[in-house]
């Protein structure tokens, strides 16, 4: 990666990156695509990272595709797949790594139910980052929380990549696209609608019947077998949760297991 920067070839271009853990979806693509449009060239990593899988199962069964997510990757005009061994990115292994000061995004939402997952994802950004050197770093809103600890750790590493929170990309259904759908039983699949519904139920009442409004999401998700980490309405900068009547810009974000899989969304109201 570093000798392939170097080369004439990528000199004087502005740098788009797009990190990823493989499995690609039409919601990756999209990153794909944006970056394509505002940086001069464009490098996809995938690499499944393990040091932010708080469950180690989760981790083994994390799907991996990478002849057809190089086909993507060609077809969307990517110029370069990073796509690195574990020892490239962490020589010395995986135990004593660094901590990241991420104050209360590590012990809200995500940070609460996944206890070191935003450390995880700060220590591979760090390495994916000081390699590639991008100016411009696209990632998904879907992963909210993921993009609120990215933009600190660029501050408080002093990293001049600048970041793009992009759109979520939906399945024609709503459920948001995910890698992780693709571990769904068709039942579940089905069920997996639910959160889309649940959303649309806080983005149309909760501003008006408030935390009535958060218990029929509950009940739409229950009804469709979800088992919920945690539903809430917080306030879009700070994540912190919001009192029905608040006047400050929010985002409902949930959690919630179908069957062994775990998936997340969000919506601005
Ligand atoms: P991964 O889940 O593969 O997601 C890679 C990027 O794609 C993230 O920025 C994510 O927000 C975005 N993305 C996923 N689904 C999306 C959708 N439906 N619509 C729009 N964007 C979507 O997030 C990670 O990998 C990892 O944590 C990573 C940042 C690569 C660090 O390991």
């Amino acid at each position: 990666m570093t000798s392939w920067l170097k080369k004439s070839s990528a000199k004087g271009k502005k740098i788009g990156f797009v990190p990823t853990m493989g499995a690609l979806h039409a919601g990756h693509m999209s990153l794909i695509k944006t970056s394509k449009a505002e940086a001069g060239l464009t490098v996809c990593s995938i690499f499944v990272n393990p040091t932010q899988f708080n469950d180690p199962q989760d981790f083994q069964r994390y799907p991996v595709t990478v002849e057809k997510d190089i086909e993507l990757l060609e077809a969307g005009g990517t110029d370069v797949l990073f796509l690195p061994p574990a020892a490239e990115l962490y020589p010395r292994g995986t135990g004593g790594l660094e901590h990241y000061d991420l104050g209360s995004l590590e012990t809200l939402l995500e940070g609460k139910y996944r206890p070191g997952h935003f450390q995880g994802v700060c220590q591979v950004m760090f390495r994916l980052l000081n390699l590639v050197r991008p100016d411009e770093l696209f990632m998904g809103r879907k992963d909210y929380q993921q993009c609120m600890v990215i933009r600190r750790l660029l501050e408080i590493m002093r990293l001049p990549a600048r970041l793009h929170p992009c759109p979520i990309v939906r399945e024609p259904d709503g459920l948001a696209m995910s890698s992780r759908n693709l571990r769904l039983s068709a039942g579940q699949r089905s069920n997996a609608t639910a959160i889309y519904r649940a959303l649309l139920e806080l983005k149309e009442k909760w501003a008006v019947r408030g935390n009535a409004a958060i218990q029929s999401a509950e009940a739409i998700l229950k009804g469709a077998d979800f088992r919920i980490d945690y539903i809430s309405v917080a306030d879009k900068d700070t994540l912190e949760p919001l009192a029905p009547g608040a006047a400050r810009p929010a985002v409902a974000l949930v959690a919630a297991f179908q069957g062994e899989v775990r998936l997340i969304d969000n919506m601005l109201l």
